[in-house]
């Protein structure tokens, strides 16, 4: 029997915010595979996606050829997994470097497009690649609404004239404990908050998935994730430089597995936070729910900065494995707030970051 209990979330100001979650009897095993711990993700998924690639072109093959001999089926070639993925590899134009680009080397396109969680089109990182090939991103709208001057539908196209394109090369760190540089491409969100004209009232931003189950087949599913993802950022938080929606990669248009046509990220914040597929941002005087925060308040905060000296309550913060390194590589200190630090500190001082995750 499964028991509905309400998925409230207790906010700063007492205010709550209710969504019905469906938690059976198997809820706390599901909840933990969701998210894995680094040790619970397999050595296929931290070895350097070229060498994984290659090992697993070869099991495949092996396989492929035992297979065939003994049935005659027909088995995908190895070049057909090995595809590299989405990017029409259109160009985008006008873009400008950032002074808030990190001068680390960016993880390869590969990894960043081979590596991946997107839950609505798979829970294993090596498959949403394939599956959102043809995920269909025109047309294509969002909604702003809440506490705006006035409510309206904005398409993509001009979404992504809201502000000169500018490369912004950050950090990304997962809460799993593993970490990319990611040339990403987009604006500040600042800008289109200032287009959305919101009211003095409106002290948070929401953010919502697509929903499209004829697209996205775990969307059809209800034991992965309560759907749509979804994400909120404070006022202040959304209005910091630093905060960018994403319309490309690498100076191309972005790949569908890495959340086209727009996305966001926060670069101080654990990835999760920064939702893909967006089709909605309302603005809200509470603090909206989050998908990861419904699914385990005491894991996954509203907040959830990075922060090496919280730990998750089933693994340590403190370190991150860098995709693409060598297996054999050390791990590397996570930093306070993902090494930005200096720019975002600001926004929490006074606050308690043990209680505040
Ligand atoms: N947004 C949606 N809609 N669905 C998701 O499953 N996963 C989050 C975040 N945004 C996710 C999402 C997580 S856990 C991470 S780490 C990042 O996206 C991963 O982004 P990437 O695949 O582009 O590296």
């Amino acid at each position: 029997m499964s028991v509905s209990l309400p998925g409230t979330i207790h906010l700063e100001r007492r205010r709550l915010v209710s969504r019905p979650i469906q938690r059976g009897p198997g809820y706390n095993r599901l909840r933990n595979m969701l998210i894995k711990k680094p040790d619970d993700i397999p050595s296929s998924e931290i070895t350097p996606k070229s060498q994984y690639l290659s090992r697993r072109k070869f099991m495949f093959g092996a396989v492929a050829t035992g297979a065939a001999l003994a049935g005659g089926y027909y088995l995908r070639t190895s070049s057909e997994i090995d595809q590299p993925v989405a990017a029409d590899g259109v160009k985008l134009s006008g873009i400008v470097k950032s002074q808030f680009s990190t001068t680390e080397k960016p993880t390869s396109f590969k990894d960043i497009t081979n590596y991946n969680n997107y839950y609505e089109f798979s829970t294993d990182k090596y498959e949403p690649n394939g599956l959102a090939r043809n995920f269909r991103t025109r047309p294509w709208t969002v909604k702003i609404d809440g506490h705006v001057k006035r409510a309206k539908t904005l398409d993509i196209d001009s979404i992504m004239k809201l502000a000169p394109l500018e490369e912004r090369i950050y950090r990304h760190r997962c809460v799993e404990g593993w970490s990319m540089v990611i040339p990403w491409v987009g604006f500040p969100l600042s800008a289109l908050i200032n287009q959305a004209e919101p009211l003095g009232k409106a002290k948070f931003v929401a953010f919502e998935t697509i929903k499209a189950p004829d697209q996205m087949p775990n969307q059809k599913r209800r034991d992965v994730l309560p759907w749509p993802y979804v994400e909120g950022l404070r006022m202040d938080e959304a209005m910091h430089p630093l905060a960018i929606l994403v319309v490309g990669l690498y100076d191309e248009v972005l790949p569908n597995v890495d959340g086209a046509p727009l996305r966001l990220a926060v670069p101080w914040k654990y990835g999760f936070k920064s939702i893909k597929a967006i089709v909605r941002i309302s603005f809200t005087d509470y603090m909206p729910p989050t998908t990861w925060n419904q699914m385990a308040p005491d894991e996954y905060g509203f907040y959830s900065n990075v922060n090496p000296t919280k730990d998750h309550p089933r693994w340590s913060q403190a370190s991150e494995r860098k995709i693409g390194a060598s297996i054999f590589a050390a791990k590397q200190r996570t930093l306070m707030f993902n090494g930005y630090a200096d720019q975002v500190a600001g926004l929490y001082s006074g606050m308690d970051l043990q209680k505040y995750y």
